[in-house]
């Protein structure tokens, strides 16, 4: 299998999955919530951070699919976070996965109720027995441990808070960095983190998977910032200007361009070294490093 055919590979595997967890079939009377949940769970996405979870269950040593659950789970929390920010008390932006945003189709308040609802199955997902029958308890509180903790206060929604505070602001490059460990990186290093958790991983796998999801989290939140610059709207599937509209806290208003630009390539190379020095089949991974650093979209 090349790369990309197993990056595919994995992202079908979650959309299979997603679409039969948020089924229209037995939703009677809730038609409408689970339609706007749909809407954006289902319009695409790099799924990235169920990639990564996979993979490195995949490298401990277990069968990727195992950790489906936990991958969509984490799918639907993100997906959660890009409803909320996308809302006029936020970021207020229209195109989202190359759609008008949930709140453009749906109105704010079933985007607001869709988000909750998101990030509330994903947990009913994550806790149902019958999908966690490959791990022991232990395991499993593991998991929902690091999931919600990272979408928490000391996650996510601590960077979105930071992100919103910052709005036509100086900060420091420092705090930047804080902002975007929180907003972006916590997420993804979850997924890395879970990742090795289902695939009973080692304490030296378990230190290069954090440290490789660290990097590619901080070069993917600088590219995103640079892209919300330089990309393609079309491509992007997402507006173009939003950040300087809002004068946001960014890397490049921060640095400029091109000092963000060889960050990204650093950072890049640190996440590779970090992989290698834990998993001998660390190949995806490094591809996958690669990949991100130069995305378009
Ligand atoms: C967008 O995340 C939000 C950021 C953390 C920059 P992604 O770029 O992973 O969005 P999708 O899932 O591919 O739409
Ligand atoms: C938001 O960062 C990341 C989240 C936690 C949702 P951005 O506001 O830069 O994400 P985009 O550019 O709208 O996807
Ligand atoms: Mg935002
Ligand atoms: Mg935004
Ligand atoms: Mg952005």
């Amino acid at each position: 299998m090349t790369h990309d055919e197993r990056l595919s590979t994995y992202a079908q595997h979650v959309q299979q999955f997603l679409d039969d967890f948020l089924s229209e079939k037995d939703c009677i009377g809730q038609e409408k919530i689970i339609k706007s949940m749909r809407y954006s769970a289902l319009a695409g996405g790099k799924r990235l951070r169920p990639a990564l979870m996979m993979e490195f269950c995949r490298i401990s040593g277990k069968n990727p699919e195992i950790a489906l659950p936990f991958a969509v789970a984490l799918e639907m929390i993100h997906t959660y976070s890009l409803i909320h920010d996308d809302l006029p008390c936020m970021d207020n932006d229209d195109f989202r996965r190359g759609k008008p945003t949930n709140h453009k189709i749906f109105g704010e308040a079933m985007a607001v109720l869709a988000g909750d609802a998101l990030l509330t199955e994903a947990f009913t997902l994550a806790t149902t027995p019958q999908n966690l029958k490959n791990f022991s308890a232990e395991q499993i509180v593991k998991a929902t441990n690091c999931l919600s903790k990272n979408a928490g206060v000391f996650g996510m929604i601590g960077g979105q808070v930071m992100d919103i505070e910052s709005e036509h602001k100086k900060i420091s490059y420092d705090e930047l960095v804080t902002l975007q460990k929180y907003k972006t990186g916590a997420l993804i290093e979850s997924a890395a983190q879970i990742g090795c958790i289902l695939g009973d991983a080692d304490e030296k796998q378990l230190h290069a998977a954090k440290e490789y999801a660290k990097a590619i989290g901080l070069a993917f939140q600088i590219q995103d910032d640079i892209l919300d610059i330089e990309g393609d709207a079309e491509i992007f599937g997402k507006p173009i200007g939003s950040d300087a509209e809002k004068e946001k806290s960014t890397f490049p208003s921060q640095i400029g361009l091109d000092k963000c630009k060889e960050k990204v390539k650093t950072l890049t190379q640190t996440a590779i070294n970090a992989v290698k020095t834990g998993f001998d089949e660390s190949s995806f991974l490094i591809w996958l490093a690669e990949q991100l650093a130069v995305r378009n979209k």
